[in-house]
């Protein structure tokens, strides 16, 4: 096996913090609005342009509300668990380590009687013809530690009763989300479109308003989790007044993001993009023997988070073949050929590659060679005598 020649040009492959977008250099921040009040009225119309763009390139509808929360996705997620569940029944989805993680939430933490949890191993998903109507369902779009995710949402029913919260956090901006079917949908920046950490996205729907206009749930909610005002929503939160201090360099980041986005050509081209990636990685997977994507089902297989399984370790058997697709990782981490694509730590052993699109496809596509040289270093396998 010889040493490929040509690199990648931006090894970021990292599934969050994700790559920046092309061309973007620290120099977009230099008319951020800081030092000053987010409450004065340039501070907050930089949080409106996020929450307009945002609307605008993922046709969220204009009756749906769109708010900045804080402690990024996993803050908006809390944030709509803690005040929405409670009312009726909820059916619970996990299949990898995020969906599991709110199945803690609800059981352990909010101890919520009514609650049936729908799992699946790495790899695939639920039964989702399963999910009742009748009660709430919390689910993951996309699994970002197994690469699957919910093929669409036909499963949701048009007429449903109970509430849908998604958490779309590695999937907006890459996956189409059918809002008549979602009623709090969350993500951060951090995630497809190559933003900071810190804050998160919660859009909520009609349904989702009247719920917390018309039940207060019997735990103490705290002040960063409160959406409502003396039983009436807290509009402002969603026309920018965030709860508590936003960083002004991350919005204006985000700014940048969804600018660049538009540039393209809006969420079309961004889905394409990301669907680019996926197709350059399965190309490859379909012809070589050792690798297998770790999501069974091509249908809910992930175009951001691509997960892959190494199914031939040579002469590695054990923990030693357990232990190779963390060192191929870090072999290609070590010769700057592609960052921090070792798999998630609960998930099962394996390579993680995101290819969200904030990824240029010819980048993904120069990694298959490397991965083939990582493959044959690390595993002691194909290797040609030169
Ligand atoms: C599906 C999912 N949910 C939640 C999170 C946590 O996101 P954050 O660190 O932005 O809060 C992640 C991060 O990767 C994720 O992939």
């Amino acid at each position: 096996m010889t040493r490929p020649v040509q690199r990648p040009n931006r090894p970021f492959f990292s599934s969050g913090p994700c790559a920046k977008r092309p061309g973007w250099a620290p120099s977009v921040l230099a008319g951020a609005w800081i030092g000053r009040s987010h409450r004065a009225a340039g501070g907050k119309a930089r949080l409106g342009e996020v929450i307009d763009r945002s609307r605008a390139i993922l046709g969220i509808p204009s009756d749906y509300r769109i708010g900045i929360v804080p402690a990024s996705d996993t803050g908006a997620v809390e944030m709509a668990l803690w005040s929405l569940l409670g009312a009726r029944g909820v059916d619970m989805l996990a299949w990898e380590s995020f969906g599991k993680g709110w199945v803690t939430d609800v059981t352990k933490q909010l101890k919520l009687g009514d609650v049936r949890v729908l799992e699946a191993d790495y790899g695939d998903l639920p039964d989702l013809s399963q999910v009742d109507p009748a009660r709430d369902v919390v689910f993951t779009w996309n699994g970002t530690t197994s690469g699957v995710c919910v093929p669409d949402g036909n499963w949701i029913a048009a007429d449903r009763e109970g509430l849908t919260i998604c958490d779309a956090t590695s999937a907006a901006f890459a996956m189409d989300l059918p809002w008549d079917r979602l009623d709090a949908v969350t993500w951060s920046w951090q995630k497809v479109l190559g933003g900071e950490g810190a804050h998160g996205m919660l859009v909520l729907s009609p349904r989702a308003v009247e719920r917390l206009e018309s039940y207060t749930p019997a735990w103490p909610l705290p002040k960063i989790f409160r959406l409502t005002k003396g039983g009436r929503l807290n509009e402002g939160i969603f026309k920018g007044e965030t709860i508590n201090t936003p960083s002004m360099l991350c919005v204006e980041d985000a700014i940048d993001s969804l600018k660049w986005a538009e540039e393209i050509g809006g969420l079309p081209t961004l889905v394409a993009r990301s669907r680019a990636n996926l197709s350059a990685v399965t190309s490859w997977v379909n012809r070589t023997p050792w690798v297998e994507f770790l999501a069974r089902d091509a249908a809910s297989r992930s175009s951001t988070s691509i997960c892959l399984k190494i199914t031939d370790t040579g002469p590695l058997s054990g923990d030693d073949a357990a232990a190779a697709p963390k060192k191929m990782a870090a072999l290609l981490d070590k010769e700057r050929i592609a960052y921090d694509i070792g798999g998630y730590r609960d998930a099962p052993p394996g390579l993680r590659i995101w290819g969200g699109a904030t990824v240029d496809s010819t980048d993904m596509a120069l990694l298959p060679p490397w991965l083939e040289w990582a493959h044959a270093e690390i595993c002691g396998v194909g290797l040609r005598a030169n």
